[in-house]
């Protein structure tokens, strides 16, 4: 069977598939997979199986390009890059990788919650450019996140992990919101629910957003929200950049209608938006929330599990699809 990958990933899960034999051909145009050069490879190559990035967007006229395709194996948790009913009606699985990179988002999170905090990366700049003149009495006082609330947009997999270390480890007090709510999640965390967004911007001294992009989330966190939030809270985003209104954003910042932010992605990734670029009470990091060695290994493990099922004839451990799709 054929396989194409549209950039280098980790080799564990690509090493896998080839031992089984089937051949893994990666694009050719690296630096740069467009639409067009992707419907391009497809027809070209005709795979069985594609292995994408979140940044690799496939529709209806990308999934027609290889008629042959019967995964779509995306190198991700989130997979709102993909139109799933599409796949689905051509009887193409869609699989994701989750669980293995929740420990290494979740760490991230509470790294940006700490240096927004704290002014992390402030002092750093301070240091860097021979403006520390000694020890401040007043100067760069932060929050502590002991007995803070943090408020969770989203408690599945990620929002829990970040519950869980928030609560234990620094005794804060948690709220959520989440379509589902989960006693089980309220006992272990001690996590009161909140049916409104609003009052979670309301209540929390730190929000953190953990939901998938989805029409429901996208442009959930626009001026109305942050509007509800305390002057001194921060807002941390590491799920995806559309979630929140970026200009919003930027205008609640600017005006120091909140005390700070930090963000892991944007809503048109790599570009960000200009006036969050001037702010210094931001920290803005890469998509880097996954980037530990073991998650990205274990990442592309998984999209070689899920292609390989899908080669054996069964339906992959983890596809987003699986109950509308047959193995045909
Ligand atoms: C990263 O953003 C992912 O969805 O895996
Ligand atoms: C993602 O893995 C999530 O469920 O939070």
């Amino acid at each position: 069977m054929r396989v194409l990958l549209t950039k280098h990933i980790d080799q564990t899960g690509i090493d896998m598939i080839r031992a089984h034999g089937h051949e893994v051909r990666m694009c050719s145009q690296q630096s740069e997979v467009t639409r067009e050069s992707l419907i391009a490879e497809l027809g070209q190559y005709q795979p069985h199986a594609l292995i994408t990035l979140l940044t690799d967007a496939v529709d209806e006229v990308v999934l027609s390009a290889s008629p042959s395709l019967a995964i779509i194996s995306n190198y991700a948790v989130g997979y709102n890059n993909i139109d799933i009913e599409a796949a689905t009606k051509r009887k193409v699985f869609v699989t994701n990788t989750p669980d293995v990179l929740t420990e290494s988002v979740a760490e991230f999170t509470i790294a940006l919650m700490l240096s927004v905090a704290r002014h992390v990366v402030h002092g750093d700049a301070i240091v860097r450019s021979k403006q520390f003149h000694g020890w401040e009495p007043l100067g760069y006082l932060g929050i502590e996140l002991h007995g803070a609330t943090l408020g969770l947009i989203g408690v599945g997999r990620i929002g829990s992990r970040v519950a869980e270390i928030a609560r234990n480890g620094f005794g804060m007090n948690i709220c959520y919101y989440d379509i589902n709510r989960s006693e089980l999640f309220e006992k272990a965390t001690g996590a009161r629910f909140c049916a409104q967004v609003e009052s979670i911007m309301q209540n929390a001294d730190i929000v953190s957003i953990h939901t998938p992009l989805t029409e429901s989330t996208r442009g959930m966190i626009n001026a109305r929200a942050l509007q509800c939030m305390k002057r001194t809270a921060i807002l941390i985003n590491t799920a995806r950049g559309q979630i929140v209104n970026e200009s919003d954003l930027a205008d609640v910042l600017q005006n120091e209608r909140i005390a700070g932010a930090g963000l892991d992605v944007f809503e048109n990734e790599p570009d960000v938006h200009p006036r969050l670029l001037g702010c210094k009470n931001v920290i803005l990091t890469p998509h880097i929330a996954s980037a530990t060695e073991r998650a990205r290994s274990e990442m592309s493990r998984i999209v070689g599990e899920n292609i390989l099922a899908v080669f054996r004839g069964i339906v992959p451990p983890h596809a987003i699809n699986a109950k509308k799709t047959t193995y045909t």
